[in-house]
This record gives structure tokens, C-alpha cells and sequence, in this order.
């Protein structure tokens, strides 16, 4: 699969450890940065993950940031995204199964490193459910 990923400072560490997971898996990733824990904006790498999972050059994206928030609440300002903050892996579960994520958005400082390639597999493996929660989804942007 082709994932794109992006961080700021407080996700890079993760962001590495996650890219080596996923490359031993075989999947592609496209890594939007940052390269160093030098202090980033996280908008600024984290638009570019979602414009690449919305402008369909990747199948889904993985965000990180210390809290997960900022993050959410700017890949979430892209139409075509829904970003799921998640810190067990049944809510990534659900979060694929209901709401048909297509980024998954890491906390870093409040997980472990073992939860979020926990949270990374599940989100790459869980199939959407559709039905009710089809019709659910199709509710989210605003008109
Ligand atoms: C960076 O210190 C921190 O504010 C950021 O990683 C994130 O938690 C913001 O939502």
C-alpha cells in the first residue's frame, strides 16, 4: 500500500520507527517530513499528507503530534479526509470498521511506541463496515 506520513517535532521519533515497520512490510511510504526534531509548525507537514491522501497519490496517511489534536484539527480541514486521533487499537479498529479513516492521527507523547505500531497495523489491515455507517460518513462535510 502507499502511506504518506507527516509529523512535527513531538512525532518524529515515532514517525521513523513507523516508516522502518511499514517499509519491512513492504508497503510505500512517502515521508511529507520533518527530518529532524528541530521545533516545526505541525500544519506545515501535516496539509501535505492530506492533500496527498485527498488528491489520491497515496491510499491513506499516518499523523503525528504530541497530543494528536493539532494535527486532527488540520488534516480534518481537508474535505476529502477523515483523520481518526487514536490511542488503543480498537478505536483505530472502529476508527477504519465506522468511520472509514483515511489517516490515522498518533499521539506520540501519550502512547507507547509497541501501541502505535499496534494502532498502524490495524489501521492498514481493518475494512470498512459501510451500511449505516456509509450513510453516516456521507453526513460529514459540510454543505
Ligand atoms: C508541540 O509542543 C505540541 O504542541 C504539538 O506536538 C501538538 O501536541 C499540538 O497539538
Amino acid at each position: 500500500m502507499k502511506i504518506a506520513i507527516g509529523s512535527d517535532h513531538a512525532g518524529v521519533e515515532y514517525k521513523s520507527a513507523i516508516i522502518k515497520h511499514l517499509e519491512e512490510k513492504g508497503h510505500t511510504v512517502k515521508d511529507f517530513g520533518p527530518a529532524t526534531s528541530a521545533s516545526v509548525d505541525y500544519p506545515d507537514y501535516i496539509h501535505p499528507v492530506a492533500s496527498a491522501v485527498e488528491n489520491g497519490e497515496v491510499e491513506r496517511g499516518i499523523i503525528l503530534c504530541g497530543t494528536g489534536n493539532g494535527a486532527a484539527m488540520t488534516a480534518n480541514k481537508h474535505a476529502g479526509i477523515r483523520a481518526a486521533l487514536c490511542w488503543r487499537t480498537d478505536i483505530a479498529r472502529l476508527a477504519r470498521q465506522h468511520n472509514d479513516a483515511n489517516i490515522l492521527d498518533l499521539p506520540a507523547r501519550f502512547v507507547s511506541l509497541q501501541d502505535a505500531l499496534g494502532m498502524v497495523d490495524v489501521f492498514l489491515t481493518e475494512a470498512f463496515e459501510g451500511g449505516r455507517h456509509q450513510t453516516r460518513i456521507e453526513k460529514i462535510p459540510c454543505r
